[in-house]
Parts: C-alpha cells; sequence; structure tokens
C-alpha cells in the first residue's frame, strides 16, 4: 500500500483530485468508482473547480457509485443519489446515462443488487475507486460481520455506524437500517484503489490498516490484499 501523508484536509483533497485527473489523461473513458461522506467533499470540489477551468473533461466517463441506504428516495436530501449530484455530477459533464448508483427505492431490493453487480461485471468493474473508511473500519457498507460478502448485497447497518451517520439526519431514528453496497469482492475487483481518511475519529481504523492483521471485524483492512493501493490522509488520521 501507498501512503500519501498530509497536512491539511485540503491538501489531501488535492492529491486526491490529482489522481483521478491523471487517469482521466491516459484513459478519458475510464470508469470512476465514487463514494459518499464528508471525506471525499473536498476532492469533489476540487474536480469541480479544474471541470470549470477546462482542465478536466468527464464527457465519456463512466462512474459506478459504492452504495446507497435502503430504503431511501433520491429526493431525499440524505441519500447518496442527491449527494452525489449536489457534491459532483451536476456541476460537470458526466453524461447522466452513464452514472450508476444502487436504487434505493427499488422494490425488490434483491433484484436490484443482482442488477448492479451485473452491470459492474459486463462493464469490467472499475479503474479506480475512491473509498472513505467508517470508524469501526467499514468501506461502503460493508460493516464488521463474522463474514464479509463478495458481491453487491443489502446490508444492516451496526449502531456505530448509525450514531456515526446521525450527524447528516434530523435525529438517529431518521437514518435508515439498511443499505445497497458494493461487496468486498466487487471493490478488490477495482484495478485501483484510493483509500481517503482524515480525523482522529479515523486513527484506529488506520491504525489496523497499517499492521499486518486482516480481520472481518475491520473489513478496511481486507485491502492489503489488493496490488494497487493508495492511502492518502492526514495527520490526525495516521499518528492519531
Ligand atoms: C458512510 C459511507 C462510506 C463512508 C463512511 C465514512 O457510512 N457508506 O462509504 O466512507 O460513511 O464517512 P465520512 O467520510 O463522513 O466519515
Amino acid at each position: 500500500m501507498k501512503l500519501i501523508l498530509c497536512k491539511t484536509y485540503e491538501e489531501m483533497s488535492s492529491a486526491a483530485a490529482d489522481e483521478i485527473a491523471e487517469l482521466l489523461q491516459v484513459n478519458p473513458h475510464c470508469t470512476l468508482g465514487l463514494a459518499t461522506g464528508s471525506t471525499p467533499v473536498g476532492m469533489y470540489r476540487q474536480l469541480v473547480r479544474r471541470y470549470e477551468k477546462g482542465e478536466l473533461d468527464f464527457s465519456e466517463v463512466t462512474t459506478f457509485n459504492l452504495d446507497e441506504y435502503y430504503p431511501i428516495s433520491p429526493k431525499n436530501d440524505q441519500s447518496y443519489y442527491y449527494f452525489m449530484h449536489e457534491n459532483l455530477f451536476d456541476h460537470i459533464n458526466v453524461a447522466p446515462e452513464n452514472i450508476n448508483i444502487p436504487n434505493g427505492s427499488a422494490p425488490d431490493p434483491l433484484a436490484e443488487c443482482r442488477y448492479y453487480e451485473d452491470k459492474l461485471t459486463a462493464n469490467g468493474f472499475v479503474d479506480l475507486q475512491v473509498l472513505g473508511i467508517g470508524q469501526n473500519g467499514h468501506i461502503g457498507f460493508n460493516e464488521p460481520d463474522g463474514c464479509l460478502y463478495a458481491s453487491t448485497h443489502i446490508t444492516e447497518l451496526t449502531e456505530s455506524t448509525i450514531t456515526a451517520n446521525s450527524r447528516f439526519f434530523e435525529s438517529e431514528d431518521d437514518v435508515p437500517r439498511k443499505a445497497l453496497t458494493m461487496g468486498i469482492g466487487t471493490i478488490l475487483k477495482s484495478k485501483k484503489i484510493l483509500l481517503l481518511a482524515n480525523g482522529k475519529a479515523k486513527h484506529d481504523a488506520i491504525s489496523a490498516l497499517l499492521d499486518d492483521r486482516i480481520t472481518t471485524a475491520i473489513p478496511a483492512t481486507i485491502l492489503k490484499t489488493h496490488p494497487n493501493v493508495i492511502l492518502i490522509c492526514d495527520e490526525e488520521a495516521y499518528y492519531g
């Protein structure tokens, strides 16, 4: 795992945007795997700025998002559909038909998971997957458990994630209890992975990523088996 240690959140966001810009330059038809949460917001801001300056072109890009709450309407301002449009898609020239996000209002969630995984498979998965990390070490919504799941699936959120994510909702009761998420196998099929982490709250998860353990209790530790991961983090996440 390659480490890019940054002094500030801005520096981190810019380093992450550099990775995407580099990929777009060599492969304008690339597929980006995208993440939500507060961590990548600065990177999205950078990408929008660079697009506005005419430095980036997303017209041929395909995107697949990692996850979505279930059930949730795309109109709900806490849905990842809403988040992605607000923070990125509405401000760049990505073609709407090239945007893929698990459908949080699908009547049959299992069928939606199969459809999403099949679409990823047909696409050859993603060239670059951006990941944040939960305080408990989750990636996407692959929560700590006795076993992990390989492909896109529906999952129950842990109490720790519900509490952590409740800061975005009016109350903890409003946080959906389930989510649709790419599986660990789906994520590991990405050609390259960019894991972003900032702040002290992520220190324990990042420490586990940097020692030699691989455990389903901290799902991100499985990234140690992937040959092309870049960890971009700030000093608080790294040193605690
Ligand atoms: C959510 C998302 C993850 C994200 C994580 C961390 O639960 N499903 O993809 O990485 O939270 O969020 P934040 O960046 O806000 O700390």
